[in-house]
């Protein structure tokens, strides 16, 4: 399934981000490889990795080896702290392509707002806006940006300009503020961690809704963020896991399965290391 970003917008925006993707961070090795492999077979288009994870040789060597066109393929890589300055984020995406076997990327994520503010974000921005125009990445965007680091890159390249923010989300951490302000730009977001690192599988109202719909909570987390309108990236090393996460985006949640869904925000954070930004 393909839909587009977001709705009628100029060409900046105009990629297309099938809404479920597979996420990579911590494989490694034969894992990797075979998680792609496997998600590929499966039917997923979309593929979520970054420099630090580092894995995008395996990733490169994977999609190769599937025999998928690369051209019906959305490959995400994201730029490390360390490589957002402006005469190192180019080679840096560089290597990245050299690694995954691509001539370019479809999106190119700022991994983290630079810790400390050390490099300007004007800075890292102008390098992906370089990167797009050579032909790099089709398109450009951000990652774990509170709502003032949202403000100041769409003040500094427009809104149109970011394919997405892509944010922690789960029902376990909701980011309300982020997510309020992000629609009211119509920035796209991207939730990863979507089933909280495995966790929503035990919490009881969503193994209430799950079997109400003949489900799992896996799905039911997935679904209720696609609802919302949010692309999510679960990653899974079991095809049994993949093939089911991948049902998510036909299973339609009531208004008051979404309603309880809302109530289990507890502000629990999964991802939060010390060079993080002060959160929303
Ligand atoms: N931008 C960022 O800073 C950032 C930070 C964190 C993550 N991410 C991205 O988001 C992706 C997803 O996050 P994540 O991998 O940390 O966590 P996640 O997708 O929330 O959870 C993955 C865990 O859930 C399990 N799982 C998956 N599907 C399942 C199912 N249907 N039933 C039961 N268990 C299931 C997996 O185990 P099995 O392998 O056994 O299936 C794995 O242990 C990452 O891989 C990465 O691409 C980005």
């Amino acid at each position: 399934m393909t839909t587009t970003v977001s709705r009628s917008m100029p060409q900046a925006r105009a990629i297309s981000m099938p809404p479920l993707g597979l996420g990579t961070f911590r494989l490694k090795g034969q894992t990797v490889i075979d998680a792609i492999k496997s998600g590929l077979s499966l039917g997923y288009r979309h593929i979520d990795t970054a420099q630090i994870y580092g894995n995008e040789a395996e990733v490169g060597q994977a999609i190769a080896e599937s025999g998928v066109p690369r051209a019906g393929l959305f490959v995400t890589t994201k730029i490390w702290t360390e490589q957002l300055a402006g005469d190192r984020l180019i080679p840096s995406l560089r290597e990245s392509l050299a690694k995954l076997r691509m001539a370019a990327v479809d999106l190119t994520l700022i991994h983290w707002p630079s810790p400390g503010g050390a490099v300007p974000l004007k800075e890292t921005l102008d390098a992906l806006i370089e990167a797009k125009r050579l032909g790099l990445t089709r398109a450009i965007g951000l990652s774990n940006f509170t709502v003032a680091q949202m403000r100041e890159a769409i003040d500094l390249v427009g809104v149109d300009e970011l394919a997405t923010n892509q944010v922690e989300i789960h029902p376990f951490l909701q980011n309300r503020r982020v997510v309020d302000f992000a629609k009211g730009q119509d920035l796209p977001l991207t939730a990863y961690m979507p089933l909280a690192y495995g966790k929503v599988m035990t919490e009881p109202v969503l193994l209430d809704i799950a079997a109400r719909h003949g489900t799992t909570p896996a799905q039911v987390s997935l679904a209720w963020l696609l609802q919302r309108g949010f692309a999510v990236i679960p990653s899974s090393t079991k095809p049994s896991n993949q093939a089911a996460n991948l049902t998510a985006t036909a299973l339609r949640l009531s208004d008051e399965d979404m309603t309880r869904i809302a109530a289990l925000d507890r502000g629990e954070r999964l991802a939060d290391p010390d060079f993080a930004p002060d959160w929303d």
